[in-house]
């Protein structure tokens, strides 16, 4: 195993099932995101937020419309389900159940202050009606789910738009007290907002949303490509006449596919007065050339619906590997055990049934080795010699104490078990320093 998955930070981030992924979407998250997972030191999280559609949309057929159009355009622009982690937020019934978990460590209080429920209440009050009124539970309980999401899989970073910042600093909240009551047991995700992605105008100039209307489809077929693009709002100026880039969103959308080079042409063209149906179909070949092979790949993987069904049901086992685990570790955490292992505890003995251990051992070379299994007693570390088993013993100590860190620094003595992922190993350490911490 190389160090650099052992170190990788883990990126995690979610995309409601609520629409149709238009060029904003594209330009602000599925590209930077696809580019980023190609990065070795990263490991990525890509899931469907389908339980946070229920929410908004009401409509069962376009929750999974939806589900699959999003699904199809982020394997499209590249995203490669063998490389992350993609997956389905309700393929993964831990979410819910660590959503409750949360629900009872966080402040009723925080969740009024929430941007989206507030919103709510202030349009509801200024309306002169009962304050909560078409508010559903749901809406109220919007930030919890989602620091279920992030905090399941101890999510290191997590790159949003700036209008989720305020669900990040909560899913932090979250964490704090929870690892508070019971012990070390989530990361505290940082958010991540992309500076240098600036959002991008839509047909009128607005951001591009859906709400406003004003969106292109990412993978609008050719000739509504060129039309919709025709349609981008413009000033009056003849051709010939001299046309300013700023505040022109056409020369925006251009310049989020161009490269620095063609932006200067285009920015020449402008000075020099070329028409606005030129400037038009420049940019519309511009973008149609990035994204015409990327429209091919969507148009096949929508016709086969089954195909990216399966690729899903494959990211939830894989995701499911990391949850079920974490999840039966928080439930022994909040008391929510097997009545027999408690029986047990009291008459003596500890409750390491369900834990990872470390093994130590002499080999014939006469040195120390130890290993680390899993609570099925699968191996997963396994250590070189060392020259005394008071060596040996001081390395697993500062295992059980730091977890993950000592691995890392201690990486050259330590060899990942064939078939087993850095994550179990990472996960495996996770349980054993939160027992360490709670007892
Ligand atoms: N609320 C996010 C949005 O509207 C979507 C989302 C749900 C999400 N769960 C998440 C994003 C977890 C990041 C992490 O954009």
């Amino acid at each position: 195993m190389s160090s650099s998955t052992m170190s990788a930070t883990r990126f995690l981030t979610g995309i409601t099932t609520s629409g149709t992924p238009h060029l904003g979407n594209y330009v602000g998250s599925i590209r930077p995101s696809v580019r980023a997972s190609l990065r070795t030191d990263v490991e990525s999280f890509y899931f469907l937020a389908d339980y946070h559609a229920l929410i908004k949309v009401e409509e069962p057929a376009r929750i999974q419309r939806s589900t699959l159009e999003i699904a199809a355009s982020w394997l499209a622009a590249g995203l490669d389900p063998e490389r992350v982690t993609f997956y389905r937020q309700s393929d993964i019934p831990e979410i819910p159940e660590l959503t409750w978990f949360l629900t009872c460590v966080t402040g009723k209080g925080i969740l009024n202050r929430a941007h989206a429920y507030k919103a709510a209440v202030d349009k509801n009050t200024a309306a002169g009606t009962d304050t909560d009124a078409d508010v559903t539970a749901g809406l109220f309980m919007y930030p919890v789910l989602m620091g279920a999401d992030i905090l399941m899989f101890n999510a290191h970073k997590v790159p949003v738009g700036r209008d989720q910042v305020q669900h990040l600093e909560m899913a932090r909240d979250m964490g704090n007290s929870f690892n508070h009551r019971y012990g070390a047991h989530f990361v505290l995700p940082e958010v991540v907002i992309e500076e240098s992605v600036a959002t991008l105008p839509g047909t009128d100039g607005r951001k591009m949303s859906k709400s406003y209307d004003n969106h292109i489809p990412l993978f609008a077929p050719r000739a509504q490509l060129k039309k919709l693009i025709g349609g981008i709002v413009t000033d009056s100026r003849a051709p010939g006449e001299p046309k300013d880039v700023a505040g022109s969103a056409l020369f925006q959308i251009f310049q989020a596919f161009a490269t620095d080079e063609e932006t200067e042409v285009l920015r020449q063209a402008y000075t020099s007065g070329i028409s606005w149906a030129d400037a038009k179909n420049m940019v519309f070949e511009r973008l149609d050339r990035e994204l015409a092979p990327m429209r091919e790949r969507y148009e096949t993987l929508m016709r086969d619906p089954g195909a990216i069904e399966d690729i899903l049901v494959a990211g939830a086992v894989k995701a499911r590997r990391l949850s079920a685990p974490f999840m039966a570790q928080l439930r022994h955490a909040v008391g929510l055990r097997n009545l027999r292992a408690s029986t047990e505890a009291r008459a003596g003995k500890t409750a390491k049934a369900a834990m990872p251990s470390f093994k130590q051992y002499r080999e014939s070379d006469g040195r120390f080795h130890f290993k680390l299994v899993d609570a099925q007693g699968r191996l997963l570390l396994q250590s070189q010699g060392f020259a005394s088993p008071k060596d040996a013993g001081a390395a697993i100590g500062r295992l059980q104490k730091e977890g993950e860190a000592a691995w890392q620094a201690m990486a050259d003595q330590l060899a990942v078990a064939e078939g087993v992922g850095s994550d179990e190993v990472t996960e495996a350490l996770r349980q054993l320093v939160a027992a360490s911490t709670s007892s």
